[in-house]
């Protein structure tokens, strides 16, 4: 239980009913996934325009007639500042958008957040100088921020829950199809003479954040936000319009009252005090119990850290340059291309496999995998960087290891993320792990030029030693601290989390409701037969 404390639960069957999962509640979760495409394109476009002949003419002044080679490039401090400023953005965005989702409500934010992104978009577009292209990334990052905090929770709020992951998995298909659109439109530029090359990428962006919020517009607030408010009514209607039933059906009204339910109990345990109080709530309890508040906002924080320290953007942030640095390559824009187009084909695999074989035994495959390709790329690259084979083998084992980041870790960090914080904390939750993703990705894109760049720490594909030594990390993480949990509403979620350790997860069933829990009649619910299993 939030807080520490473990409660008994009574003996009452968990029963309750649940709305057949229809054509059109697929369609409404599945858009707002929609919001990830911004979110990839907006980190992807970056690594093929700073290798652009006319950008860097442009912003570093240079003719590269008359300019070596190797002095033709943008320095390392320039390209980590340029790289990095959108994840200090949407840091800070995601913070803020955890209490904004609070008060206006998740759709709100998210439109906001499609608005500043496109403002944010216009600045670079119109920039021919360092100082607004970092404006514009920056004030971009914001509203990024704002929206990738916050779609995650609408769509684990709102999915009905045996497909809650595949959804939410979703999300991660679109960030992939955005940095590969991205690295796709940077291939069709990166030879013209003109400023379209760069501003073409760049100003595209805008039309994703338009299609977002004209579509966030029509469809309904997330009904937790509305129980969460006290307004019951609005709660019955936005789910009658999710789950796509009339508003008086019994599916709704069970539904409903043990969205409810829930939230009686977790503010009998976590009260809402106040504003500093509701983030303080975030971090109260004992950090050695599985159910702790704190306990779930580190989990959520460091699952998040866990998949940037995959290394995953160090191929999709500085792949060409890096490619460009092994030599042999004719096309390295080629290559990058390619490694997006794995990321993007290999993820809808975790749809099926995130809720067939679980969250959990999901994340230690993709870590395990992770680490042997890691290692193999580094070992070749010592042992033989240099010839066309070992590069290729290279390229190969880079490819594999985008496989198994894209089918597991990529979609597996949001999903869980999305479910383990009860509802009092769960916005605040959701945002401070969101902004851990970005601050550790503003981390990595900071250091790495430094690490890899000849003219700096010079590792070349020696840093693969690092991203595999913490993949590793990633492994034993996973098997200590991750909870299974497939296959239950968000609800039943909290009650697992109250019971067991993520070892013991797994085997844990639902035997209660909230409803039961707090003494409430839910005479419709119970006449039905149906129990929930914590499988598909
Ligand atoms: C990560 C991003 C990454 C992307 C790659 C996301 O889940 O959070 O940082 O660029 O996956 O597909």
């Amino acid at each position: 239980m939030p807080g520490g404390a473990v409660t008994t639960m009574g003996t009452v069957d968990a029963r309750r009913i649940e709305a057949p999962v229809t054509f059109k509640t697929y369609l409404m979760c599945a858009f707002a996934a929609f919001g990830g495409i911004f979110f990839g394109y907006d980190s992807g476009y970056i690594s093929g325009v700073l290798s652009m002949d006319y950008f860097i003419e442009t912003f570093e002044g240079l003719d590269k007639a008359n300019t070596p080679t190797d002095k033709f490039v943008i320095p390392s401090s320039r390209k980590s500042l340029i790289v990095s400023i959108l994840s200090a953005g949407t840091f800070f965005g995601a913070l803020i958008a955890g209490d904004l989702a609070d008060w206006y409500g998740r759709r709100f934010t998210i439109i906001s957040g499609c608005v500043v992104f496109i403002i944010g978009v216009v600045l670079q577009t119109a920039s021919s100088t360092l100082g607004l292209l970092v404006a514009g990334r920056l004030i971009a990052g914001f509203g990024v921020g704002f929206v990738s905090a916050v779609i995650i929770m609408y769509m684990s709020e709102i999915a009905p829950r045996k497909v809650r992951g595949a959804i939410v998995s979703g999300y991660q298909f679109c960030i992939t199809i955005g940095l590969m659109m991205a690295s796709c439109v940077d291939y069709g530029t990166e030879h013209r003479t003109d400023s379209g090359s760069y501003r073409i990428p760049i100003g595209l962006q805008m039309l994703w954040a338009v299609i977002l919020a004209v579509g966030l517009f029509v469809l309904p607030e997330s009904p937790r936000f509305f129980i969460r408010k006290g307004r019951k009514e609005e709660a019955i209607d936005a789910l009658a319009r999710i789950r796509d039933q009339p508003r008086d059906s019994e599916f709704i009204q069970s539904e409903i009252n043990e969205i409810e339910a829930n939230y009686l109990y977790e503010i009998q345990v976590i009260p809402d005090e106040g504003y500093f109080n509701s983030w303080i709530n975030c971090f109260r309890g004992n950090i050695f119990h599985p159910n702790s508040n704190v306990r779930r906002t580190v989990l959520g924080t460091s699952l998040q850290m866990m998949q940037q320290w995959t290394g995953v953007n160090f191929v999709f942030y500085y792949g060409t340059p890096f490619f460009t640095q092994l030599g042999t390559i004719s096309n390295p824009f080629l290559i990058s291309m390619i490694t997006t187009i794995v990321n993007v084909l290999s993820t809808p695999l975790s749809f099926y496999a995130i809720e067939k074989v679980g969250r959990r035994p999901l994340l230690l495959w993709g870590a395990f995998g992770m680490v042997i390709c890691q290692f193999l790329v580094a070992i070749i690259g010592v042992t033989d960087g240099q010839s066309p084979k070992a590069v290729s083998a290279m390229i190969s084992f880079i490819c594999i290891y985008i496989f198994f980041f894209a089918s597991t870790w990529g979609p597996g960090a949001w999903v869980v993320i999305g479910e383990i914080f009860p509802l009092p904390i769960r916005s605040r939750g959701v945002a401070l792990s969101t902004a851990s993703n970005w601050l550790w990705n503003c981390i990595i894109a900071v250091i790495t030029p430094y690490m890899t760049d000849a003219d700096q720490g010079n590792l070349g594909p020696k840093v693969f030693f690092i991203w595999g030594s913490l993949c590793a990390c990633a492994f034993v993480y996973t098997y200590f601290l991750i909870p299974e949990t497939k296959g239950l509403t968000l609800e039943q979620v909290d009650k697992m989390m109250e019971e067991t350790t993520p070892r013991t997860s797994a085997k844990w069933q639902p035997h209660s409701t909230f409803i039961d829990e707090m003494g409430l009649t839910d005479e419709k619910s119970t006449a039905v037969p149906q129990v929930t299993q914590h499988e598909v």
